[in-house]
């Protein structure tokens, strides 16, 4: 099938092509660098499928360009699926396959990765030792041992994190609508959101952004946190009410912040700016706090998760190829 890849990077067409080989090159895969909107949709003319990343806007006049284009399938790089208009697709009979599960761990890590580094100051000792500051003032942490956790959405990633947490010593609490089995197999107990963040020194965020999701952590949820306890999301950007994160941490109500993705984070993210000035006043601040350290949607980074992606990509779109219908699927009905 000829596929049209948008957002892609050279990683990409590195494991794409490698997955696509050891699928004896069925498949024509295009590279395009730009992120999909209303104007790049016009690139995946002539393919049977386009291949988005978490950024790329599969909106309805988008899907609407590629069903008069003829492409049948959207096949996403990602587990979240947030940036695709499902009942658009439905009602153009375009399929949307996705990733379910690529490294559940790689997430989990790096939002471990983010709480130490947080909870120890990692990131400002490195910047501080390297100018020959050796003083340890403002460094001060806690010992992770007898913290409380609290992980909202123990699907794979959440329970992931739950078992490491567990392996330092901490309490976990959690909250699911849908408990998970092997979380409670841990002795993880269940509590109402309001108990979790009354709880937490840690509050991780690990559930998809769905319009019930969104803005999950807001001015009233702050309110209802441990003062100064650390909020963490890796899940994504709008689970958290950004400009009330702002004014949690200015009032000490946060004590630390991590993001591996951001509201906005489509006009920023996986591309160097370096020597631009920064447009977005609410992200700028955010980086001027001592004690918010932000990675740019990376925690899915690892060899492991990119070699799954793409051979799940692959075999999805093998599989559409052969019977008419991706792996995994996504549809509207799936959800209700
Ligand atoms: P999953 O589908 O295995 O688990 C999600 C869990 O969240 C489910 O148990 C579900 O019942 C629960 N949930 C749904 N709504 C909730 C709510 N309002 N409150 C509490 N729990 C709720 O998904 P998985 O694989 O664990 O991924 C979770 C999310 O992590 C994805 O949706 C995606 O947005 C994000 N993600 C981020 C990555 C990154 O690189 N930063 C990479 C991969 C995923």
């Amino acid at each position: 099938m000829d596929v049209a890849v948008f957002s892609a990077k050279p990683y990409d067409k590195r494991f794409l092509d490698a997955a696509n080989a050891a699928d004896a090159g069925r498949h024509r895969l295009t590279y395009f660098e730009a992120r999909l909107s209303r104007a790049t949709a016009v690139l995946a003319g002539g393919a049977g499928a386009a291949c988005l990343f978490v950024n790329d806007q599969a909106d309805e006049a988008v899907l609407d360009e590629f069903a008069r284009a003829g492409l049948r399938l959207l096949a996403l790089r990602s587990a979240g699926f947030n940036n695709v208009d499902l009942a658009a697709a439905r009602r153009l009979g375009l399929a949307v396959a996705r990733v379910p599960a690529y490294s559940p761990d790689a997430v989990a890590e790096h939002t471990v990765a983010m709480i130490l580094s947080l909870n120890r100051s990692i990131h400002r000792a490195y910047a501080r030792v390297r100018e020959g500051n050796f003083a340890l003032d403002g460094l001060l942490g806690f010992d992770m041992k007898g913290r409380v956790v609290g992980v909202v959405g123990t699907g794979r990633i959440g329970a992931a994190v739950a078992k490491i947490m567990l392996g330092f010593g901490c309490r976990v609490l959690a909250h699911d609508p849908f408990p998970s089995p092997d979380c409670s197999a841990m002795g993880v107990p269940y509590v109402a959101l309001g108990e979790l963040l009354a709880a937490s020194d840690i509050v991780t965020l690990h559930c998809p952004l769905t319009p019930q999701s969104r803005h999950l952590i807001d001015a009233e949820a702050i309110r209802r946190m441990k003062r100064g306890a650390m909020l963490v999301n890796t899940g994504r950007g709008a689970l958290v009410d950004t400009r009330a994160v702002v004014e949690g941490l200015k009032s000490g109500a946060i004590g630390h912040l991590g993001l591996d993705v951001y509201e906005e984070e489509g006009d920023l993210f996986f591309q160097d700016l370096s020597g631009q000035v920064i447009q977005d006043d609410v992200f700028a601040r955010l980086l001027t706090f001592p004690n918010v350290l932000v990675t740019g949607h990376q925690a899915f980074f690892t060899a492991e998760a990119l070699t799954a992606i793409a051979e799940t990509t692959i075999g999805n779109i093998t599989a559409f190829e052969e019977t008419g219908k991706a792996l995994h699927e996504v549809s509207v009905e799936k959800l209700a």
